[in-house]
């Protein structure tokens, strides 16, 4: 008899970007009269042409493929050392972070990463997220065991939540045990910045609370930067590298998803320094380089060749200004976005460091109710802060990855159906 993984039986619902799916097109079989005039601002999904750097790159590669004496067949698992060595220059070394060329781990995108890396970390780990949360780290963590049933109010026994409110400006506080907060210390904290959903940073100080919390836990943080390329704030860690200590206790994951609109195409990578170090039960402390690496070269053959070359092109001159441009174009929509819902008279945070807006409901509506409304009546999809959490009831977030006309559409219909 062959026995399911009675983890996934746990999960409350489906992802939320799949029910969201499921709305709009119940939506538009209703009224296919409408459906054409849909403006799809839930998932965050880059609507704009790759940057011509990384098409070249990989049309090259493609050619060499199809040359014998060029051709190329496996390779490393974890990248070929001049796509890695362009990452830990570019992204670390250039900006005075530490990080070497084979603490880079390639991979397509991060959000296979942010589950994977519970592969190598030991069962019965306390998982810290925050609340509201981009639902992977939580449904990861749920599809392994670390967690228990699903909670009727939302969220799993088991889990730690962080509540991200107005009141702390949508920012994780480091759980304190003088104040007595209750909160027993976790093991693997995720902490995202700039934040999806909330779109707000994490400042250098609240960074390094939380690198003083791991150390002293000997906890790990695991550092979701995928939206590095959209902080501009001077004063929020762009690494967590930049933090002192965090390379004895943090893990970043990174993503050319967002930064050189990769969505399609699959690439992001994973920091994992040497130092980093979790325990056996018996507290022998283990370097997790060691097994990462031995997890990649067991689980996979690697990132393909031509989308690594088209990943490595955007660290050339020509593929930064192409990425900053595509970075420029959609900051510009998410301040229209932002611009458009404080003329509403409605709370919001983000759209300033990140590509995506956070505001509170209007008065009357929950967050689903106001994605109905808005789907109906605007025929604009958006997302439910609800499907991010508990503290995300009451909010709706809107994603800056759509066309300059269609976002700007957004605003009109916006103000319209107020
Ligand atoms: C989102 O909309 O939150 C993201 O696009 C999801 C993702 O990056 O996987």
């Amino acid at each position: 008899m062959a026995l399911v993984n009675e983890h996934y039986l746990k999960l409350s619902a489906g992802y939320l970007f799949p029910e969201i799916a499921r709305r709009v097109s119940a939506f538009a079989a209703e009224k296919p009269q409408f459906a054409g005039e849909i403006i799809r601002c839930g998932i965050g999904d880059v609507t704009e042409a790759l940057p011509p750097s990384a098409v070249r790159a990989m049309q090259t590669a493609n050619a060499e493929l199809a040359t014998r004496s060029t051709f190329r067949g496996y390779g490393p698992g974890t990248g070929y050392e001049s796509v890695r060595g362009a990452i830990a220059h570019g992204d670390f070394r250039e900006r005075g972070i530490d990080v070497a060329d084979d603490e880079i781990f390639l991979s397509d995108g991060s959000k296979g990463d942010c589950g994977a890396i519970l592969e190598i970390l030991g069962a019965g780990n306390r998982i810290a997220v925050t609340d509201p949360v981009y639902p992977v780290y939580v449904d990861s963590n749920v599809m392994v065991g670390n967690t228990g049933p699903a909670l009727a109010g939302g969220g799993y026994e088991g889990i730690t939540y962080l509540p991200c409110t107005e009141s702390n400006g949508f920012l994780a506080d480091v759980p304190s045990e003088l104040r007595g907060e209750g909160v027993a210390a976790p093991d693997v904290i995720y902490l995202c910045s700039p934040n999806n959903p909330t779109g707000t940073v994490m400042d250098r100080a609240r960074a390094q609370a939380w690198v003083a919390y791991a150390r002293k836990h000997r906890a790990i943080i695991l550092w979701d930067a995928a939206y590095e390329a959209y902080n501009r704030d001077a004063n929020a860690p762009k690494s967590i590298y930049e933090i002192e200590g965090a390379r004895d206790c943090a893990v970043e994951f990174r993503s050319f998803s967002k930064s050189g609109g990769f969505t399609g195409v699959r690439c992001g990578y994973t920091v994992m320094p040497k130092s980093l170090m979790a325990y056996t039960r018996a507290g022998e402390a283990v370097a997790l380089h060691g097994l990462w690496t031995r997890r990649w070269n067991t689980r996979s053959n690697g990132v393909s060749y031509a989308v690594q070359r088209g990943a490595e092109a955007l660290y050339t001159d020509e593929g930064r200004k192409e990425v900053q441009a595509l970075v420029d174009f959609y900051m510009e929509n998410a301040r229209i976005l932002r611009d458009g819902c404080i003329a509403l008279g409605l709370r919001t945070w983000g759209g300033q460091n990140a590509p995506y807006v956070w505001a509170k409901t209007p008065e009357g509506h929950d967050s689903w109710g106001f994605f109905d409304h808005l789907l109906r009546n605007a025929r604009v999809v958006t997302t439910p802060g609800a499907g991010f959490g508990r503290c995300g009831e009451g909010y709706f977030r809107i994603s800056a990855f759509n066309s300059r006309a269609n976002v700007e559409e957004v605003v009109r219909r916006l103000a319209a159906t107020r």
